[in-house]
């Protein structure tokens, strides 16, 4: 949804940080930031799914047809736009039979890469699609390429989006539904380089054309969006054999990139609180380097089908998991540190957003970077939650681009940006957010709105914390949360924003 705008003549914005930095606006093209990089992701991967969302009809825990109320309610608050389902590692292992039909007749299954728990298979594909009937978002499934068929995939398809009776189709409408279900995305296969079969990119490339070539929805036989599996972090090579091979047989391709505070996947990743600077800084800085991913993937992309979107389908912080929790269920708490990174990220998003179709954050609840953690009938919003939330203004807006030098945050003689910013223009109303993760120092932020004599700030809210490790706990589930902010003033048509450290403001100006 591009459209060309001279920014510059329509309005000159300039921002100081620390009185010295300006940050102008360029009369570059604009566009709209897609919903859908807000994504999250649910995968039957430890209590994200059993617990999390699904507690069944006949729970203690307050629920509406077996969905638990607190959760499902924070949920809508949050304005999810799509959630991708069922994994993650777990889809190249699932079997969609397994979960439909009357709940007591679902075989249980051992979920061998998450913990080997036997799994009653309650939550399945009517589950899922209600849920995202009920959150009023996109769906995104992930089909079984690594241990599936083709056949299983199309017969899947067939119960979801079939109209004209059939085995299938008369089985979903046996199961109580009558109307078709909407799939918005495909994703064909799931790390198919690794826990989705262990495919070199040649072999993948193949198979994906023959997947996607049977990925079509039964209602209309068209394809929902296709989503072909893409690369870790800087494998650029599974980028470009693919797109060589298969990018005109696309609508997207993904790709996946965790920051760990230790980057030692074999080893201890650092604890998810009561760190200490090190590793703030490291995760912050590594965060940072979704920026130089995203644009080296993209120019890989468009050497090949400069229209296929790319979508960072799994990020955010992978630490080690909370102690005393369930191995292999990667659960763990969220920090302010987190939010930072949410910030940060999604800053980086919006930069991109003409050239991503989808981001989604791991893992929607009580897995890594979770939205949202529960424990019996308790539940806690995390500070990552408040920043989806806090940011989601940017949903749907028009991104305006800006240009700044940041001052810096050094820690022990490594610098990086102190400041990360975006910009946004929706239904007449302007939104900046801010974040300073500098440890110690705080900014001073300038606006100059030439254009809007008349503009006066009408929301500021904050997220900070004492320290970067701080958390919310269910003891303790208010200690990071937004709360009103006096610090962002207009006078004579200059916005200020007094920030201090480690924190995330936005600014609504009209
Ligand atoms: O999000 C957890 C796991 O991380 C996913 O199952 C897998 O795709 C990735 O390796």
């Amino acid at each position: 949804m591009k459209k060309s705008l001279i920014l510059a003549s329509a309005l000159a914005l300039t921002m100081q940080v620390s009185a010295q930095t300006e940050l102008r606006t360029t009369s570059k093209d604009t566009y709209t930031i897609p919903a859908e990089i807000y994504g999250q992701f649910a995968e039957h991967l430890g209590r994200c799914i059993y617990d999390g969302i699904w507690v069944g009809k006949d729970s203690k825990i307050p629920n509406q047809d077996g969905y638990r109320t607190d959760v499902l309610n924070a949920l809508k608050d949050l304005k999810v736009p799509v959630l991708r389902w069922p994994g993650g590692c777990f889809a190249d292992t699932y079997h969609w039979r397994d979960g439909v039909g009357p709940a007591k007749d679902r075989p249980r299954i051992k979920n061998v890469f998450w913990g080997g728990t036997m799994e009653d298979n309650s939550f399945g594909t009517d589950e899922f699609f209600t849920l995202c009937e009920k959150l009023g978002c996109k769906t995104y499934l992930s089909v079984n390429v690594g241990s599936g068929s083709v056949k299983d995939m199309n017969d899947w398809l067939e119960y979801i989006t079939g109209t004209e009776s059939c085995p299938n189709v008369d089985y979903r409408k046996k199961n109580g539904r009558e109307k078709p279900y909407k799939i918005d995305y495909i994703g064909i296969g799931n790390e198919s380089w690794g826990c989705g079969g262990n495919m070199r990119p040649e072999f993948y490339s193949d198979l994906y054309r023959q997947y996607s070539g049977y990925a079509h929805l039964y209602s209309n036989s068209t394809y929902p969006k296709r989503v072909a599996s893409g690369s870790n972090d800087f494998d650029y090579n599974w980028t470009e054999v693919l797109m060589k091979r298969a990018g005109n047989n696309m609508e997207h391709i993904s790709l996946h990139y965790y920051v760990l505070p230790i980057r030692d996947w074999n080893g201890s990743k650092g604890p998810d609180r009561g760190f200490q600077e090190n590793q703030y800084f490291t995760v912050i800085r590594d965060g940072y380097k979704m920026d130089e991913l995203i644009k080296g993937h993209l120019e890989v992309i468009a050497k090949y089908n400069k229209n296929v979107k790319l979508d960072v389908d799994e990020w955010g912080i992978w630490t080690d998991q909370e102690p005393g929790s369930i191995p292999g269920y990667l659960y763990q708490q969220n920090t302010l540190r987190d939010a930072l990174l949410a910030s940060t990220t999604l800053d980086i998003f919006h930069k991109y957003a003409d050239r991503l179709g989808m981001c989604n954050i791991a893992q929607i609840i009580n897995v890594l970077q979770a939205m949202v953690l529960t424990k019996d009938d308790k539940m806690v919003l995390t500070p990552t939650y408040h920043v989806f939330k806090m940011y989601a203004v940017h949903q749907n807006a028009e991104y305006i681009t800006t240009d700044f030098k940041s001052p810096k945050y050094t820690f022990k003689g490594e610098s990086i940006d102190a400041i990360s910013s975006t910009l946004s223009k929706k239904d007449g109303a302007y939104h900046l957010t801010v974040s300073n993760v500098d440890s110690k120092n705080k900014q001073t932020i300038t606006l100059n709105l030439a254009d809007i004599k008349a503009a006066s700030v009408t929301k500021s809210e904050i997220i900070t914390s004492k320290s970067f490790a701080d958390y919310n706990s269910f003891e303790n589930p208010n200690v990071v949360k937004p709360a009103a902010f006096n610090g962002a003033t207009v006078k004579k048509g200059v916005l200020t924003v007094e920030l201090p450290p480690m924190s995330i403001v936005t600014v609504e100006i009209k």
